[in-house]
């Protein structure tokens, strides 16, 4: 027999209403919010290592600028999420030890290596383009805090979107080698990104009961599809090709027909055998620690003017 609580949340749900931190929710429910929010907060953070990797060498003071405040608001998107999974009770520093410890992931496209500059446009273009076709449909989540900070993540994702897409415009009709440049990110980037998606739909743990709890829209393989059929005519438009053979458009399904992903490669780099995991999170670690007096000097700051008790 369900209880006045369940009948009134699962009644909220169906009727598309928010749930709001303090309304009654399914401990299950609680728990795959703050794994989802928390890996996608963790994704936000460890993102920025990739790109800060080109700060320094931007080939313009309006590429420096654009890229600067690009990672800034990657750590913003961090703070917003972060703070979400706070609204359902697990503090940061938790979370963050989660991460540090191999516990809880981030998203498996950070994991690969930014080898040239032309990577910061295919990161742009392919990545935020990505992450944006995913959370889009977030804003409709059943959680309150999620969607309303997924809407303003969105409005930031499609400036890093369209720097990027610009970036490799540039390239694409520069010099014979820019463009070659252009084309090698976008062969070393595209497979990885659709892997952002996700498992296929029959491979995935949490796909139906997400999708029972309106946190998930839409399903994994459905979102991937809906990307390639973004990217096809766009990649089209900046002169480069996608890297997939089997790519061509099937009339009769309405999308693309698209070539096998690498699986394998997928879990691998999920099991921490990716080029960069290694790296990315002795950075972490390394950044985490250094930051820590910080933390402890804001905390002091607190103290002192909420008379004396800790903040
Ligand atoms: N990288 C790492 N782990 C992944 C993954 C990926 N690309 N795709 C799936 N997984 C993990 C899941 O987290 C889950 O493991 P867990 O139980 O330890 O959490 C497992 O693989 C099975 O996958 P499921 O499909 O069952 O899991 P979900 O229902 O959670 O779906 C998801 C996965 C689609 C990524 C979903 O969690 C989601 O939509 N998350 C929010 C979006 C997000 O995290 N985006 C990160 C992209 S990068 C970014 O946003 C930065 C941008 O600014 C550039």
């Amino acid at each position: 027999a369900t209880t006045a609580y369940e009948r009134a949340f699962d009644a909220a749900v169906a009727a598309d209403d928010r749930i709001e931190p303090r309304d009654w929710m399914p401990d299950a429910y609680r728990a795959t919010l703050v794994r989802q929010i928390a890996q996608h907060a963790h994704s936000e953070i460890i993102g920025m290592q990739p790109e800060a990797n080109w700060i320094t060498r931007a080939p313009s003071l309006r590429r420096k600028a654009i890229l600067m405040a690009k990672v800034q608001d990657e750590a913003g998107h961090g703070l917003y999420l972060y703070s979400a999974a706070e609204t359902l009770g697990t503090g940061r520093d938790e979370l963050l030890d989660k991460l540090h410890s191999g516990r809880q992931k981030y998203s498996s496209i950070f994991n690969y290596p930014t080898l040239t500059w032309a990577d910061v446009g295919a990161i742009g273009w392919l990545v935020d383009g990505a992450a944006i076709t995913n959370q889009v449909p977030l804003c409709r989540c059943s959680y309150g805090p999620y969607a309303r900070a997924m809407v303003r993540i969105c409005k930031e994702e499609s400036f890093h979107q369209r720097q990027g897409y610009e970036l490799l415009l540039a390239l694409s009709n520069g010099t014979p080698e820019q463009h070659a440049m252009a084309q090698d990110a976008v062969d070393r980037w595209w497979w990885p990104s659709l892997m952002m998606f996700g498992p296929p739909d029959d491979a995935s743990q949490h796909s139906a009961q997400s999708m029972a709890w309106k946190i998930k829209r839409h399903s994994n393989d459905e979102l991937r599809r809906r990307f390639v059929d973004i990217c096809v005519p766009q990649a089209e438009s900046l002169g480069l090709a996608l890297p997939d053979p089997d790519l061509r458009w099937n009339e009769e399904r309405g999308h693309h027909d698209f070539g096998a992903i690498d699986w394998t490669e997928f879990w691998e780099v999920l099991k921490g055998n990716g080029p960069c995991n290694e790296q990315r999170i002795t950075q972490r670690r390394r950044a985490h620690d250094e930051g820590a007096w910080v933390r402890e000097a804001a905390a002091a700051h607190a103290a002192k003017h909420n008379g004396g008790t800790q903040g």
